[in-house]
């Protein structure tokens, strides 16, 4: 398993992670290339203010989601190693990313990232640890950890990625519902690539809806029963955006959510 993905590594595929500067992608994860005509987050609209108050843009070009007062949970794919690490800006409470007149920029301090990424390309998570708390954001929570109950039905999924495939990064952000789709299903669309007890897929069949580059690292959302919003899933990889059949992957949160928790600290920092 190990060497499943890391064998799909081609040279234009490599070309694509460097060019994106985004660490370790397989072919599946990097050929998020290719020229498509998808229509136009893909499919989507555009959020609104305060909409999705835990929403994060990090200034490497990737999203993420408050989930601890200074912690943001990201990918794997968007940092490059646990440590410490003052060269990323998290802005929060921004639709908008040219209006410095809302939200808050706040700098990293610390990462940690999933320590089993590198060697299985699977569980695509990292946290980044900011400098200080922002002030009256809301947290997004976490599903909990073996809960598989909200693995169905429609997640709201958003970003200032792509708007189509190829396409240039959104200036605000964008939302868009996506249905579940199973493993076995989506299986057949990443034979190679799928690690389906880690990644939860999402898409329609005709494509159409889908996150796209820069989309990374962001939520993949759902309200549980009480009306309270649960990040499900984080923004991975897909064959290109919104084609059909090619449903967008995800790290399935419920999967790895305790080794999360188990990383932040009672005062919402990283436990070095
Ligand atoms: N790897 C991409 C990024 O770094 C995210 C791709 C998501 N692709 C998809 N078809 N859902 O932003």
């Amino acid at each position: 398993m190990e060497h499943r993905r890391r064998a799909l590594f081609g040279g234009a595929a490599l070309l694509v992670a460097l060019a994106t500067g985004l660490a370790g992608q397989s072919a599946a994860q990097a050929a998020d290339v290719g020229g498509g005509a998808a229509p136009n987050v893909v499919g989507g609209t555009n959020a609104a203010a305060g909409e999705f108050p835990w929403m994060v843009r990090l200034s490497q070009g990737c999203g993420g989601a408050l989930i601890a007062s200074r912690v943001v949970l990201t990918a794997a794919h968007c940092v490059t190693r646990t440590g410490t690490n003052t060269s990323i800006t998290a802005t929060i409470g921004r639709i908008r990313l040219t209006d410095t007149s809302t939200g808050q920029v706040i700098r990293s301090t610390y990462i940690f990232r999933s320590p089993t990424y590198a060697s299985t390309l699977t569980r695509d998570w990292s946290l980044i640890e900011l400098a200080s708390a922002p002030t009256g954001v809301p947290l997004l929570s976490l599903v909990g950890q073996g809960d598989t109950s909200l693995n169905n039905g429609d997640f709201t999924v958003m970003g200032w990625g792509a708007t189509r495939e190829g396409g240039g990064q959104s200036p605000t952000l964008r939302k868009a519902t996506v249905p579940f789709v199973s493993d076995a299903s989506c299986q057949q669309s990443y034979p190679q690539d799928l690690a389906p007890a880690t990644e939860i897929c999402a898409g329609f069949a005709q494509g159409g809806v889908d996150t796209c580059q820069g989309d990374s690292g962001g939520p993949m959302t759902k309200r549980d029963a009480s009306g309270t919003w649960r990040e499900i899933g984080i923004v991975s990889y897909g064959n290109g955006c919104a084609r059909p059949n090619f449903p967008g992957v995800y790290g399935e949160v419920q999967s790895f959510s305790a080794d999360i928790r188990a990383r932040i600290s009672s005062t919402g920092t990283i436990i070095r």
